[in-house]
């Protein structure tokens, strides 16, 4: 198990990157924000049998630009030593641990990326400035790394569309990959945000997967009665409290009031247990047994 080389600086970036470009390798790029866990070296491996012999980097890199003031910024879990295990174990080249000086040289941007409509639904109900923020830095790494293809986790749905969005309406000639959720054995999804939950609200976060798997059952009789399958599952727990349950097209957009049977369509949820706020998803398809379904 080979441990990947930490670049601090973009140019030590750009020196580990230069013979692999002059090789005309794919590079496979997978950005986070450190406290790595399985469900990121899944998007790794992802990245990994995606370009072959040519390289994969992680970026571990807290962007302040996507917190709100009195969001987690500072209690955001910083763990680098241990990211790098993750890392190695996952095969990835190269580790990107810049500095905030590093990437926002002069502070913010004068320049942004406006997320357009998108960003204002869901997760931008409450966090109105949070996908400019990420954004932002996104295309920042996409243009110190240049990848090829880059990796992002279908948990964070909603940003994994806008990145999409972005590298499409933007032309920035990177595809961009969607890795399906990892999940513990009992179903909820993986977050770095798990840390934060105490033995009773483990518990209960359950019961949003739960949710989202009874719609999925149900999905079969429409979109009303899987909602309230969720709901249904929803009403057992006793501390989670949700923000929202919603189903949408794939690409987040309103259904068709009618949609016929084998419309393709995605719940999506947000609830606070206890302080922490869990967010996760999965694919419907209307009116079709689920039993054909991925996750
Ligand atoms: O999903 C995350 O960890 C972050 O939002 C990302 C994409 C690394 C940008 O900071």
């Amino acid at each position: 198990m080979d441990r990947p080389v930490l670049a601090r600086t973009r140019a030590e970036l750009a020196d580990l990157l230069a013979p692999a470009r002059r090789q005309g390798l794919e590079v496979g790029f997978v950005p986070t924000m450190g406290a790595l866990h399985a469900g990121h070296a899944g998007l790794m491996r992802v990245a990994r049998d995606r370009v072959g012999d040519g390289p994969v980097v992680v970026s571990v890199f807290v962007n302040p630009m996507q917190f709100a003031p009195g969001e987690d910024l500072d209690r955001y879990p910083r763990t680098l030593p241990d990211d790098l295990e993750v890392c190695a174990g996952a095969g990835v080249d190269i580790v990107f641990a810049p500095t905030v000086d590093e990437v926002y040289p002069g502070g913010e941007p004068q320049v942004t990326v406006e997320p357009g409509p998108l960003a204002a639904v869901l997760e931008g109900r409450s966090r109105p400035t949070h996908f400019r923020g990420v954004l932002v830095v996104v295309a920042k790494l996409f243009g110190l790394v240049r990848p090829d293809v880059a990796v992002f986790g279908q948990k964070d749905f909603q940003q994994l569309a806008l990145i999409r969005r972005m590298a499409a309406d933007l032309c920035l000639g990177v595809e961009v990959v969607g890795a399906e959720t990892a999940r513990e054995p009992d179903g909820l999804a993986l977050s770095s945000r798990n840390r934060y939950l105490d033995a009773e609200q483990r518990v209960e976060a359950v019961t949003l997967s739960r949710a989202l798997r009874a719609a999925q059952e149900a999905a079969a009789y429409g979109v009303g009665p899987a909602l309230d399958a969720a709901r249904a599952e929803l009403r057992t727990a006793t501390i989670v409290d949700v923000d929202y349950l919603v189903v949408t097209t794939p690409e987040l957009g309103d259904l068709p009031s009618d949609p016929p049977p084998g419309t393709e369509a995605r719940i999506l949820i947000a609830a606070r247990v206890g302080t922490t706020r869990l967010i996760d998803n999965l694919p419907l398809l209307l009116g079709t047994p689920a039993d054909h379904h991925d996750s």
